[in-house]
């Protein structure tokens, strides 16, 4: 067995899933609000688009993707940013971002080079740290605190740091804490990274999902489209977690090298999904009305947390809330707590170091079920 895999331990989610299947099967009614996979149903016209493209006769998809699937991600990327990327050259569809964003270390680390390190902001996703760890090459977590706005800030990196990082990752809206940036602080990212030969990738799986009267969360591709790839995804703007779809954009040799790479282990995502994708891409009204259910549960969330005295870092867009376990007590306990309610919550270490003390939701179940929870809520 690889040793890295024999090292890691058992990924979060997968464990939230083992508790809540032995609740279900105790018979205990489960308010889920531990990963983020939305309860809504897909908007029809996806599923209609993805069955009208089944074909009689099918054969491997290319990992390019289709040039309708692609012209419809960069589309997308004009409307809703104002920027400008070629569709051939620019654009790469993924399987959903997450295998992207596991799959770019090995990628674009050299572990025999001095450029071996990925950087990641914790409290955070867990696979960029995975990706650094299976590539071979070093996992350089850094704390992001509240006082800094959960901000990832290379300059306050050492510069022997600076030198060895091969990819530093921004995710914002931020998930577990839900911070956004503006993109004065993009473009301050883009040139340290710039000066000292770090790829920039940015994960925007959340950025359409800004709650009412927010700004609509900006890309890194408003800033810069060199030294920089935007992972993009169906998955929570058109409630198609199922469906594994999302697209990189960016710079137009990282893509051609990442195509490179990406065609030796069978990636390509079948036609028809990238059909229903297209035409994900091609609608904007479906996104905002699911941005405004996600905006309803978050209000309701919020107040009802608030009454009950638990306090939560207001948030502006993305899909969860961050909350701080009422007493300053420990957030594993609490978690186990919420469970012996049926309601499923992720202690914040799961989401790594700067996690302690803090527990996350997910905005899952629908407003009546989050009413439901509040009031079974533990004091
Ligand atoms: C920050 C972040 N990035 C990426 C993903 C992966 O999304 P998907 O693979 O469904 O596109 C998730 C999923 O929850 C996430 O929270």
């Amino acid at each position: 067995m690889n040793p890295v895999l024999r090292a890691l331990k058992p990924y979060p989610m997968a464990e939230l899933q083992r508790r809540k299947a032995e609740l279900a099967k105790a018979g205990i009614r489960i308010h889920d609000f531990g990963t983020g996979d939305p309860v809504e149903p897909t908007p029809a016209f996806i599923p209609e688009a993805l069955r009208a493209a089944v074909p009689v006769i099918s054969q491997y998809p290319s990992v390019a993707g289709t040039p309708a699937l692609r012209q419809a991600a960069a589309a997308y990327l004009q409307r809703r940013f104002g920027v400008a990327v070629d569709a051939a050259t620019q654009v790469l569809p993924s399987a959903g971002s997450k295998e992207a964003i596991f799959h770019l270390g090995p990628a674009f680390l050299d572990p025999a080079s001095g450029k071996d390190t990925i950087v990641f902001g914790v409290p955070g996703y867990p696979v960029y740290e995975s990706s650094a760890l299976f590539a071979g090459g070093r996992a350089h977590p850094v704390v992001l605190t509240r006082e800094h706005g959960f901000r990832l800030e290379l300059e306050r990196l050492p510069t022997e740091l600076l030198a060895r990082t091969a990819i530093a990752w921004l995710n914002y809206p931020h998930n577990p804490t839900g911070a956004c940036v503006d993109t004065g602080y993009l473009a301050g990212q883009v040139a340290i990274a710039r000066a000292h030969g770090i790829l920039l990738a940015s994960d925007e799986c959340y950025q359409d999902l800004w709650f009412d009267g927010c700004a609509p969360p900006p890309s890194i591709l408003q800033v810069a489209t060199t030294g920089v790839l935007a992972f993009h995804s169906c998955s929570k703007r058109s409630g198609m977690t199922g469906y594994r779809s999302g697209f990189i954009a960016g710079d137009a040799k990282l893509i051609a090298e990442y195509r490179r790479w990406r065609v030796h282990f069978g990636v390509g995502s079948p036609e028809f999904i990238e059909r229903a994708a297209a035409a994900a891409w091609s609608d904007d009204a479906h996104a905002a009305e699911r941005r405004a259910v996600f905006a309803a549960k978050y209000a309701v969330l919020a107040e009802g947390l608030a009454a009950l005295g638990v306090t939560i870092l207001p948030s502006q867009a993305g899909l969860y809330i961050w909350a701080q376990v009422p007493g300053g007590g420990d957030a594993d306990r609490y978690a186990a707590r919420c469970l012996e309610r049926g309601i499923v919550i992720s202690p914040g270490g799961f989401f790594g170091d700067g996690g302690t003390g803090w527990f996350r939701l997910a905005l899952v179940p629908g407003v009546d079920a989050c009413r439901e929870a509040l009031s079974i809520w533990p004091r």
